[in-house]
C-alpha cells in the first residue's frame, strides 16, 4: 500500500512543527527554569486542557468535559432515531478518554505539591494567553471553513503527541520524573488515536486540490500556535529566536509513522 501523495505532502508540512512541539518539552526537562512551581503550573494547565479545553470536536464546546456531557444528554433520545449508536459510543469513548487524562495529570499534581497547599481542582484551573489564541484559531476555522476546519482541528490534536512522547522518555528517572512519565504513557496510546481519528478516510473524501491545499494552510497555522501554547505553558524554555527558526524549518521533522496509522504496509 502506497500513502497518498497529497496525504504525504500535509504530513511533510505538519512534521516540522511536531518535532517543534516536542522540544519544547524536552528542553524544559533540562532547563534551569525548570522548579517544582513550573511543574505546578504546567501540570495544572495540561488539567485545564483536559477538562475545559476545546475547539478540537464538533461537540466540545463548553469544554471537554462539560460540553461532551450536555451532548450526550441532550442525544439520548435520538439514539437510533437521527443519532446513530455507534456514534453515541464514539462520543461515550472519548469522554471517558478525556476525563482519564484529567485524573492522571491532577494526580500528579496533588502528588507534588507542597505540604498543606489545596488539591487541584476543575474550578481552580485556569487558561493562558498562548492556549486561548488557539482556541480562538481553532474556532475560527471551523467557522469559516466547515469541515476542513474540523477536519484541521482533528489533525493539529495533540500534536502527535510531543508532550506525551517526551514525557514518556523520563521513564526510569527518579522521583516525579517517574510520575510524569508513567501519567504521559497513559495518554499517549489514546491522543495517537485521536490524531488518527483525523486522518482517518481524508483520502477517500474526494477533497478537492483547492480544499487540500486550505487544510495545509489551517495546520499550519494551528501547529504554530500550538508550539507558542506549550512553550507559555512550560515557563518558555525555548528562546523567541529559536521558535522563529523552527517557523522557518530548522529542525529535523518527526519521523511520521505511517505502519502504525495504517496507512502503509
Ligand atoms: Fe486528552
Ligand atoms: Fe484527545
Amino acid at each position: 500500500m502506497t500513502v497518498d501523495a497529497r496525504l504525504q505532502r500535509l504530513i511533510d508540512l505538519a512534521a516540522p512543527y511536531w518535532a517543534g512541539e516536542a522540544e519544547v518539552v524536552r528542553t524544559y526537562w533540562t532547563s534551569p527554569k525548570r522548579t517544582r512551581a513550573t511543574d505546578l503550573l504546567w501540570l495544572s494547565r495540561q488539567c485545564f486542557k483536559e477538562f475545559w479545553g476545546s475547539g478540537v470536536g464538533k461537540y466540545d464546546k463548553g469544554g471537554i468535559f462539560l460540553g461532551v456531557l450536555k451532548n450526550i444528554v441532550a442525544r439520548a433520545d435520538a439514539i437510533d432515531t437521527g443519532f446513530d449508536r455507534h456514534e453515541m459510543l464514539d462520543l461515550l469513548e472519548g469522554f471517558k478518554a478525556e476525563f482519564a487524562h484529567y485524573c492522571a495529570f491532577a494526580d500528579v499534581y496533588d502528588e507534588l505539591r507542597p505540604a498543606g497547599a489545596p488539591r487541584l481542582n476543575p474550578k481552580r484551573l485556569e487558561s493562558w494567553p498562548e492556549e486561548d489564541a488557539l482556541t480562538a484559531l481553532r474556532f475560527r476555522h471551523q467557522e469559516q471553513h466547515g469541515e476542513i476546519g474540523l477536519r484541521a482541528c482533528k489533525l493539529t490534536e495533540g500534536g502527535y503527541c510531543g508532550l506525551f512522547r517526551e514525557g514518556m522518555a523520563l521513564a526510569g528517572k527518579g522521583g516525579v520524573d517517574g510520575t510524569i512519565a508513567a501519567a504521559c504513557a497513559l495518554v499517549y496510546e489514546d491522543e495517537f488515536g485521536h490524531m488518527l481519528g483525523g486522518i482517518a478516510n481524508i483520502v477517500t473524501e474526494g477533497l478537492s486540490d483547492a480544499e487540500w491545499k486550505l487544510l495545509g494552510e489551517l495546520v499550519t497555522a494551528q501547529l504554530q500556535l500550538r508550539i507558542r501554547m506549550r512553550n507559555a505553558q512550560f515557563s518558555g524554555p525555548l528562546s523567541e529566536a529559536r521558535v522563529a527558526a523552527i517557523f522557518r524549518g530548522e529542525i529535523e521533522p518527526v519521523a511520521f509513522d505511517y505502519r502504525r496509522a495504517g496507512l502503509a504496509a
